[in-house]
């Protein structure tokens, strides 16, 4: 773990302490966290930038927990952490500065697909492996980073149509007209595009089903609602809300209660959500959403597994996608049994 800046960090440090002005307290402690500088001085921590996407989820709060229960000095890290508050230009900032801080590693939830290649080949040329987490990256180069670990969100999108297809088969509906709405995720993320493709196409497969609108709802609550409001005074007739995440079914299934309709098994409105929260198996159990596609957040130790094959000088594959699992209303209380988010 270039051994030669560390013998230099440790020789520039010391001269630093002689004359009482320690660059490595007076950054640790402006920034409540620990600085490479310092990890190399004191033994062989393994420094990881992280650039997280934001905070604009049940979901999100999760993965940052994992993230941050993992990378912890106990465990031989040093976790440099970023909340880019669902910007890339403030990612594309903290990558820069994780560069100059020369960490180990770089791990990038990236906020949308595109607009990564420059940065990530300024990290290439700093010798710096990037790991992708959770949302993929398109790149004109795959070598620009070294693996990715997330989610299949086209096949949860298939997956939720899926099982809207089989349900109205069951209530004897599938071959009435169905009025589709979808609250989308962040425009140009993969979660949104690949939720958005794979369920419209299984829509395509089934004449009868009419998507009357889709828009994004931007992962959150607050607009999820706003939009299912506008939604439901544009619609008097939505039987189908696919909601791209939780927070944002939350906020549509506030909407239409304030608009006096109902929704879940036994409503009006047919509610598919994804990420599978535990605030969404209460929803479950209270009887407001109907199924949930899962998206598992819990990266922290699969992206440390990544870099314990790296630093043992071991080849890592390059995708790996997290198994999922579909959760109807009927088995919720069931399911969430032992879940961890
Ligand atoms: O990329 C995963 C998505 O991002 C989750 O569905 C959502 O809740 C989060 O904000």
């Amino acid at each position: 773990m270039k051994k030669f800046l560390a013998m230099f960090l440790i020789g520039a440090l010391a001269a630093l302490s002689f004359s009482g002005c320690s660059k490595t307290q007076e950054s640790s402690s402006a920034a409540g966290e620990t600085t490479k500088a310092a990890d190399k001085a004191s033994g062989d921590l393994v420094v990881v930038g992280f650039s997280q996407v934001g905070a604009e989820s049940d979901w999100r709060t999760a993965n940052t927990e994992s993230m941050k229960s993992t990378f912890t000095e106990a465990n031989g890290y040093s976790l440099i952490f970023d909340d880019a508050q669902q910007k890339q230009e403030n990612q594309i900032k903290a990558i820069r500065n994780f560069i100059q801080q020369d960490v180990d590693y770089i791990v990038l939830a990236p906020v949308t697909e595109t607009g990564w290649d420059t940065v990530l080949k300024e990290a290439k040329d700093a010798g710096i492996p990037v790991i992708i987490v959770d949302r993929m990256i398109k790149v004109s180069d795959d070598s620009l980073f070294t693996a990715w670990v997330g989610s299949n969100f086209e096949k949860e999108g298939t997956d939720a149509a899926n099982w809207l297809a089989d349900y109205l088969k069951q209530k004897g509906k599938d071959s009435e007209d169905v009025n589709i709405v979808t609250l989308q995720g962040t425009i140009g993320s993969s979660a949104q595009i690949g939720r958005t493709n794979g369920f419209n196409k299984v829509a395509k497969e089934h004449s009868n089903w009419k998507i009357l609108a889709q828009q994004t709802g931007e992962f959150t609550q607050a607009k999820g609602q706003e939009v299912m409001e506008s939604f439901l005074k544009s619609y008097p007739d939505i039987d189908v809300v696919v909601a791209e995440n939780d927070n944002m079914a939350f906020g549509a299934i506030d909407a239409i209660k304030a608009a006096g309709k109902t929704c879940g098994p036994n409503g009006d409105i047919t509610i598919i959500s994804f990420d599978a929260v535990s605030a969404a198996f209460d929803a479950m159990e209270a009887g407001d959403i109907n199924v949930d596609i899962e998206c598992n957040p819990l990266h922290g130790p699969r992206v440390a597994e990544i870099i314990k094959k790296l630093e043992a000088g071991e080849k890592v594959e390059k995708l790996q996608y997290v198994a999922e699992g579909i959760f109807p209303a009927e088995t919720a209380a069931k399911d969430r049994v032992g879940r961890a988010y």
